[in-house]
């Protein structure tokens, strides 16, 4: 360990079991020094799993529906009140498509859950920071990351009405990052991970074949939830001061590589179809 957040303080929104991104986060970051308070939907924090990871991790946990703006108006003072002052850092880690969940394609998508899905998996980050900018929650030189996949930038037909959902969270971290740099030194980010086994990510049609696809078309293989971790880490920590607005791939290289020998060969051996 290296206490790379040591004395820094935050909040981490997502964890939902042990297999979520968040839940790597939150005990990466504990490793590290790091304080924070955990957050999750009314219904995820109920059903008890998280009090887990509070009690490992020393964190107290404030239940948000992430598209209620008076929720994290309560998040964002409780949490200054259990700091007794401002935090350095936040994880956005949530996603979520009824379309997805209810197996309606693409092309039959129906339309309020597409709006529920923009709200929850998109718009939430622009009232996370809004909510934290106004009441003036960040420390100067704070950091903020949101999790995304490359479908906001390439099509992966499983994938749903999340690629609009993606492609708008990557533009919020940009448009709101211009504003919180100018005003407070805060960067904004959002890195884009590597299939991940996890709640949501298992959600997408064929996962398996989706994860076993990037994995052989990824120099470096599939990255882990515990290095997406790592990397978001190295994002809050000092050493990443003058990063922000930026998409920031975390996938192996995968979404640089055009066909990879391992594919090509499974692609001949018929493993790959
Ligand atoms: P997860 O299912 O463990 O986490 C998703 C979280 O979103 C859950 O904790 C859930 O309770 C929360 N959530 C849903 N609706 C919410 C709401 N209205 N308010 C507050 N929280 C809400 O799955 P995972 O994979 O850890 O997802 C975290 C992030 O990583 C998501 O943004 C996801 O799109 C992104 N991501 C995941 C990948 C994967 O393959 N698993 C790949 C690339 C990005």
């Amino acid at each position: 360990m290296y206490n790379l957040l040591k004395g820094k303080k935050g909040i981490i929104f997502g964890a939902l079991d042990e297999r979520s991104i968040a839940w790597k986060v939150a005990e990466r970051a504990h490793e590290e020094g790091a304080e924070f308070v955990l957050t999750n939907m009314p219904a995820a924090v109920r059903m008890g799993q998280l009090n887990e990871l509070a009690e490992q991790t020393g964190s107290e946990i404030v239940a948000a529906n992430a598209t209620s703006v008076e929720d994290i108006e309560n998040l964002m003072t409780r949490t200054k009140e259990i700091f007794g002052g401002k935090i350095d850092f936040i994880l956005h880690s949530i996603g979520m498509s009824m379309n997805v969940r209810k197996g309606r394609k693409y092309t039959d998508v129906d339309y309020n859950y597409f709006l529920k899905t923009v709200d929850i998996s998109a718009l939430s980050f622009h009232k996370v920071m809004q909510l934290a900018m106004k009441q003036d929650v960040m420390n100067d030189w704070g950091s903020i990351v949101a999790l995304t996949y490359s479908a906001a930038q390439r099509v992966f037909p499983n994938y749903n009405d999340m690629a609009e959902a993606k492609a708008m969270l990557e533009s919020v971290a940009r448009s709101f990052g211009y504003h919180f740099g100018e005003k407070k030194k805060v960067r904004v980010n959002t890195v884009s991970q590597s299939p991940t086994e996890t709640t949501a990510g298992s959600k997408v049609d064929s996962f398996g074949n989706f994860v076993a696809y990037a994995d052989a078309m990824s120099p470096l293989g599939n990255a882990s939830a515990v290095d997406c971790a790592n990397y978001c880490l190295a994002l809050f920590s000092d050493l990443t001061k003058y990063v922000t607005m930026q998409n920031l791939y975390h996938d192996g290289g995968f979404s640089s590589t055009g066909m990879s020998e391992e594919a090509m060969v499974k692609v001949g051996e018929g493993i790959l179809k």
